[in-house]
């Protein structure tokens, strides 16, 4: 749901009338620009102002009917990537450090100095053998994926993307080739995130009430959902129809693709000996 300047309550208000049916399991924040130090990521519709700043934010909220839903946390997980600005946020110094730390308050020490201050020869054996087997357990894993929390920076994708994914030829930066001018379309990575996220299996039914120019649909049949779409102009409709039809085709050809050249490389293997 987006806002504007003008309009600052009219996502929440949607909320608040969801509220009286059903219960707000998550709630999320689609980032399309952030700037990180002093470099701007994303795009956003700037405006000119002098009491507003520009919007480039929208919410994202999971109402189910007891906010008792299984999700995927992890479909969508990241790596546990070093920090850019910290590096020693997600280090593998710093996973030595909290087993340690851990390890200390268990023996009833503050920290791994105290420990080193405080502990008698025996504790100190004690200490160094708990931490070894707990960093045997639990090492350090900079490739395990962890959630990524509720605040996803999706930047919209540029006309001549769109242009190229749904098959137009000739002037790609034309907006109504791209996207028959609708002025709010989701990037693809943003419903695909949704329906990942959303724990719900292949085969189930994905349906977006505002489908716009069809990118949900895409997506939830890209992941092996059926997709239903409703829009009020049918102007989008018929877009989407086309769009849906186009990127499924094209995904269905390369899915063959892949197929066949996994069968042939198959084959080739079972060759190879004869050879
Ligand atoms: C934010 S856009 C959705 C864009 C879509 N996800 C896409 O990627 O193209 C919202 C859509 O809701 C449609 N809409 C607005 N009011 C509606 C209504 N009362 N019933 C059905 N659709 C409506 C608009 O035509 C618009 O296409």
């Amino acid at each position: 749901m987006g806002y504007t300047n003008a309009d600052p309550f009219i996502a929440m208000d949607v909320a608040m009338e969801f509220r009286k049916h059903f219960v707000l399991q998550n709630q999320f924040t689609w980032v399309k620009h952030i700037a990180v130090n002093d470099t701007g990521h994303g795009q956003y519709k700037p405006i000119t102002s002098k009491r507003y700043v520009s919007v480039t934010n929208e919410h994202i909220y999971h109402f189910t009917n007891k906010g008792d839903v299984e999700i995927d946390r992890l479909s969508i997980g990241q790596r546990n990537k070093t920090h850019p600005i910290w590096p020693e946020l997600y280090s593998e110094g710093r996973h030595i450090a909290n087993a340690r730390r851990s390890i200390a308050r268990l023996m009833k020490f503050e920290n791994y100095l105290d420990v080193q201050k405080k502990a008698t020869a025996k504790q100190k054996k004690e200490f160094y053998s708990a931490l070894e087997k707990r960093l045997m357990n639990k090492p350090y894993q900079p490739d395990k994926l962890k959630c990524i929390g509720n605040c996803w920076y999706i930047p919209y994708t540029p006309t001549s993307r769109l242009s190229k994914l749904i098959g137009n030829e000739g002037d790609v930066n034309s907006r109504k080739a791209s996207r028959a001018d609708h002025p709010a379309t989701f990037p693809p990575a943003l419903p695909e995130k949704c329906i990942k996220l959303s724990g719900i299996k292949k085969g189930s039914l994905v349906y977006d009430p505002f489908v716009g120019t069809g990118t949900t649909i895409v997506e939830a049949v890209k992941l092996g959902m059926f997709g239903v779409g409703t829009d009020v102009s049918k102007k989008f409709c018929d877009f989407a129809k086309k769009r849906i039809k186009y990127e499924i085709n094209q995904n269905l050809l390369k899915k063959n693709k892949t197929i066949n050249k996994n069968k042939s490389e198959k084959t080739s293997a079972k060759q190879a000996p004869l050879f």
